[in-house]
């Protein structure tokens, strides 16, 4: 007689954790992005929810105190790896300056892109960490914010394409790499070979996802990972284009795969990418010294290319930021 009662006790803590584990994943991005509002009182501790990691283990040294912002602040919660925090950072950069309020990020996001870049012009939200929040006077996109004592916080994952590459150039120059990371980058391209036949090099920086991207777009859309044909025939639109001076240079999260696939007897190909050792910020690097560029899908690829700010070849992929991106830049191919 005790057995269907196990039974159903088992039955239902099986549906608890389900229903635990789909609040989790659907509820979770909304309440973190605006979670347990009332709980913060200071900027300071809502800069902790927006990040996905413990502050207080990153924090660095202590900062001097800004002015309190006499309106509205612009920020963004953080979501992703490099790229999206990239497409994170220049959402809250592209708001400000189109609503006119003062733009902050959180440490954690300032964190990872010092690490790459110098001189970001977006202070962190730790210089305001002392200031009150108005949790009546929160929105959560530039739609819906109508007076300058309204705050915007935008959800993690923003990515505003649009806005932001209205002002291509200027986003380019906030994103300005360490001297190091660029001093690699030249030694890179230079030792892939500087002069062909005595003609300069022209420099195409190839990106190619793999690993985690499987399953997202099996997960997403239904679609399998681009294949070595898509690579293949986009290289051979730039020798077209080139002939002998072209020089590949092939960043991926996957090199073995790219040595096997893509490179062939032409002695063209390099793959700077190395197994087991992952540098995001010097491959983002040697993608932006390139002059032209060819890439797949993701944030990563599509932010090189901006950088390299050359012709760029993107694969077709409905509804992705990428195809955006190609429709508003000027020498962006969509290829199948
Ligand atoms: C914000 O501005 C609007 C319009 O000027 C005003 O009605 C509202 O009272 C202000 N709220 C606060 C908290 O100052
Ligand atoms: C280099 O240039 C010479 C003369 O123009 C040409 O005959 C030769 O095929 C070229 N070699 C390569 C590798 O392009
Ligand atoms: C191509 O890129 C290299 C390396 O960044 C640069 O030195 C060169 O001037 C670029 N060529 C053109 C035509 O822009
Ligand atoms: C991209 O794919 C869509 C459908 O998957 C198709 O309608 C469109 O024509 C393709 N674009 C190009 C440039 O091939």
């Amino acid at each position: 007689m005790r057995k269907p009662n196990q039974n159903l006790l088992a039955t239902s803590l099986m549906l608890a954790c389900s229903v635990v584990v789909v609040v989790h994943v659907f509820v979770f991005p909304l309440y973190s992005v605006l979670p347990r509002r009332r709980s913060a009182r200071q900027l300071g501790d809502f800069e902790q929810m927006l990040c996905l990691s413990n502050l207080r283990a990153s924090q660095g040294p202590v900062l001097w105190r800004h002015h309190c912002p006499r309106h509205g602040i612009v920020t963004v919660a953080q979501g992703g790896r490099l790229g999206n925090q990239m497409w994170e950072y220049a959402a809250t950069w592209a708001v400000a300056r189109r609503t006119g309020l003062e733009p902050y990020v959180p440490r954690c996001i300032r964190k990872l892109l010092d690490e790459v870049f110098c001189d970001l012009s977006i202070p962190s939200l730790g210089y305001v960490s002392h200031c009150p929040i108005d949790w009546d006077n929160v929105v959560r996109s530039p739609e819906l914010w109508a007076y300058t004592n309204q705050s915007i916080v935008l959800p993690r994952f923003s990515v505003f394409a649009d806005l932001t590459l209205g002002w291509a150039e200027d986003i380019r120059h906030e994103f300005r790499f360490h001297d190091k990371l660029c001093e690699t980058s030249r030694r890179v391209l230079e030792s892939a070979g500087q002069f062909v036949n005595g003609t300069l090099a022209t420099y195409v920086g190839i990106h190619v996802r793999r690993t985690d991207y499987r399953d997202y777009l099996w997960r997403t859309r239904r679609i399998f990972l681009a294949g070595a044909e898509y690579f293949l025939n986009a290289m051979e639109y730039f020798r077209a284009k080139y002939g002998k001076n072209v020089v590949f240079l092939v960043v991926s999260d996957d090199p073995a795969w790219c040595q096997r696939n893509l490179v062939g007897g032409s002695g063209d190909v390099f793959v700077v990418s190395k197994s087991g050792v992952s540098s995001p910020g010097q491959d983002l690097a040697i993608m932006a010294a390139c002059n032209h560029s060819i890439i797949d899908y993701g944030t990563f690829g599509v932010w090189g290319a901006i950088l390299a700010s050359g012709e760029t070849i993107v694969y077709n992929i409905s509804k992705h930021s990428s195809i955006r991106v190609a429709e508003l830049l000027p020498n962006w191919h969509v290829l199948n």
